[in-house]
Order: structure tokens, then C-alpha cells, then sequence
């Protein structure tokens, strides 16, 4: 069995309902692991819209504290905090559009302050919120762990596993959602070796997925986007895993931008193409990935990539931060509840569809 060092906690609460959110600032990995403090909403928004956290799990948790950290100030009266609740909800929920995980633990946390609406003053649904923030980063703490175990069966002792951006614990509230699989399958004995593709233009796979496996001691090879099929024509590569960021009711998946190229990749090699992702990341109100609101970033992230100049100024960019892989192209999909194989409407139903979470319900967004 093999022994895995914890790298420090990507995100973690810090005391009561009139605490502080304390994460690793993602953007300066690997070169510095430094903690930054968010203490108001505004500093919860600009940590997700400037990928200081990121990852669609690890979002939606940041976010469910980001509404703790906004309420704490709230006017006492019933009718104005619910107002600003609300508000809040649509402040955090405009960070980014593609992971759905953070409209998801905003409505999730919100609601759980509605269930309390008339039963008790409005000073004290912050406790209400905090304590429902704190269960969803505990769930995924679980989730990532039953994902792993789960796919870990996929994945064969000998076997070159192809991942893309970043999907482990920097990512989520545990383990991580693919890199839980390697971690688990590593876990139980087998040995893998990882290809990372460094994921431009803001090279998640190159700072952070490689830092986070050489930490924990897994064997990894970092690679170029480009390069993915040479290593595939060369028999390197036996399986490809990837995240999430939405996954709609057909099993269309959009994830970080290159995986659908990956996906195509692999089925042409004859390979199989798993995606893992927690229930939280599908979008069962989407028929299929056209429906995805697609990121697109400033174009300044390709041609200034680490901040050095890398292009012509006024050169024209289009720089959208994901991509859409249909259902076709995925062998399965690995979630808390089960894997999900053939990749369809009806089978994701049958898995991510059942035993909804008992307190999923919703707060309009107005
Ligand atoms: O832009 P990012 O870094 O937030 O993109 C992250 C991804 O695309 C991940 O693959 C996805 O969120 C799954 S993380 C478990």
C-alpha cells in the first residue's frame, strides 16, 4: 500500500457564523503556497472570478461560505434579510457561469435560512447558513471519496492515464473527483503512471495537478495540450479520466477547454473516456450541452500567459474557458451514487437522478 502525504487544506472556515474563509490563493502555485483571508462577500467573488479557487466543487463550497460572510452584517429585519440574501445569491452566482456547483450550494445554503423564515429572528439564520455551508464541504468530503473508490475499478495496475486540468484536492472539498480515482486505485496497489496535460492557456494541469501529485506521490509526467495523441499513437496512454464543471440530462459534459479534442482523441485510439463528477455537477434542467453557458475569459490570458508577453499586442483572441464533450464520446461517468454506462438520458436518470438530496430545494434568483 502506498503511503499519500496531505497537502495543506485548499479551503477551510475559520470559527463561527461571524468567522472568515481562509484558501490557498491557486493563482501562485506552484511557486508560492500562500493562505489568503476572505472576509466579505466581494472577497469570495473576486477568489472565484480570479481562480483563486476554482474547480467546480471547491467553488460551490467558497461560494456557500461567500453567503455566510454576506449575511453577517445583514439588517435585522425579516423582510429586508431575506431581500439581501437573495441579492447575495445573484452576487456570488454571476462569479462564473459553467460550473453549476455554485448556483447549486448557493440555492442549497439559501434554503436552508428559508426553512427557518417566521421561526426564528433573522440574527440568527447565519447560524443556519454556516451550518449548511459546512455540510456541503463535509458531503464532498465523502463524495469524492465514494467517486474514487468507485472508478478506482477502472483503472487496471500498469496502466498510463491521461488527465486534464486540475480535478484533486485543490479542486474539490476531499480527494478530488478523477484524481480521487488515482488516488484510490493507487491506494489499493495498482500502479499508474499520470500524463498531465499542462491545460492552457492557465496551465491548471501544469501548476497544480502535477504539484499536487508529486506532493503526494504519485507518478507523473507533465505534457504539452498538444502532445496528447503522439502519446497515444506511442501506446502511452490506456484510459483518459477528466472532471466536470456541468453535465447535462443527456450526459453531455462540459469541462475545461481541450477535453473535448481528448475525448475525439480517444475514441479514434480505440480508449476509454471517463469523466467523474459528484451528482452537484449535473444539470438535470439541461436536455443536452448546447444549453452549457460557456466561460470566455480575456484574451489577455493567452497572450500574456504567466503575466510575460507571448503574442503580438492587438493580435484578435477568443478565449473560452470550456468545451463540451457529447455523450457519445464518454465511456462512462463516475459519480457518488454509481457509474453510469452507456452514457444516455436514461442511465444518467437512473443514477445521478435518484435519491435527490432531501434538502435540494430552491430559492428563485429573482
Ligand atoms: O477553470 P477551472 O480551473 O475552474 O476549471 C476546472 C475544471 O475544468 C475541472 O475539470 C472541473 O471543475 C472539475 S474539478 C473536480
Amino acid at each position: 500500500m502506498t503511503t499519500l502525504h496531505q497537502p495543506p487544506a485548499t479551503l477551510a472556515w475559520h470559527g463561527g457564523p461571524s468567522g472568515y474563509l481562509e484558501l490557498i490563493d491557486q493563482t501562485l502555485l506552484p511557486r508560492q503556497c500562500r493562505l489568503i483571508q476572505c472576509r466579505t462577500a466581494d472577497d469570495v467573488h473576486e477568489a472565484i472570478r480570479s481562480l483563486r479557487v476554482r474547480g467546480a466543487p471547491a467553488i460551490g463550497i467558497a461560494a456557500a461560505y461567500g453567503l455566510c460572510l454576506a449575511m453577517q452584517h445583514a439588517e435585522d429585519d425579516e423582510e429586508r434579510w431575506f431581500a439581501a440574501l437573495k441579492r447575495a445569491v445573484a452576487h456570488l452566482a454571476s462569479a462564473r457561469p459553467t460550473a453549476v456547483n455554485l448556483i447549486w450550494a448557493l440555492r442549497r445554503t439559501a434554503a436552508a435560512a428559508q426553512r427557518l423564515r417566521g421561526q426564528v429572528p433573522p440574527t440568527q439564520l447565519g447560524e443556519a447558513l454556516l451550518a449548511e455551508a459546512r455540510a456541503i464541504e463535509q458531503e464532498d468530503r465523502q463524495t469524492c471519496l465514494a467517486i474514487g473508490q468507485l472508478g478506482a475499478g477502472l483503472l487496471c495496475d500498469g496502466m498510463g492515464v491521461l488527465t486534464h486540468c486540475n480535478t484533486g484536492r485543490l479542486a474539490t472539498g476531499g480527494l478530488g473527483t478523477a484524481l480521487a480515482i488515482i488516488y484510490c486505485a493507487v491506494q489499493a496497489g495498482k500502479q499508474l503512471h499520470v500524463y498531465a496535460t499542462e491545460t492552457r492557456p492557465l496551465l491548471q494541469g501544469a501548476r497544480l495537478t502535477a504539484w499536487e501529485l508529486l506532493h503526494s506521490g504519485i507518478s507523473v509526467t507533465l505534457v504539452c495540450d498538444s502532445m496528447a495523441g503522439h502519446l497515444m499513437q506511442q501506446g502511452r496512454v490506456q484510459a483518459v479520466l477528466t472532471g466536470a464543471d456541468r453535465i447535462a440530462s443527456n450526459g453531455d459534459t462540459a469541462n475545461k477547454i481541450g477535453t473535448y479534442a481528448l475525448a475525439v482523441l480517444a475514441r479514434h485510439h480505440g480508449l476509454p473516456f471517463y469523466v467523474a463528477a459528484p451528482v452537484s455537477t449535473f444539470d438535470l434542467s439541461l436536455s443536452e450541452g448546447t444549453q452549457i453557458p460557456i466561460e470566455e475569459r480575456s484574451g489577455r490570458e493567452i497572450t500574456h500567459p504567466c503575466g510575460v508577453q507571448a503574442a503580438p499586442d492587438g493580435v484578435q483572441t477568443y478565449n473560452p474557458a470550456f468545451d463540451v464533450t457529447p455523450a457519445a464520446l464518454i465511456t462512462a461517468i463516475v459519480c457518488e451514487h454509481g457509474i453510469i454506462r452507456p452514457v444516455d438520458s436514461q442511465h444518467v436518470a437512473l443514477v445521478a437522478g435518484k435519491a435527490p438530496h432531501p434538502r435540494g430545494s430552491t430559492v428563485p434568483l429573482g
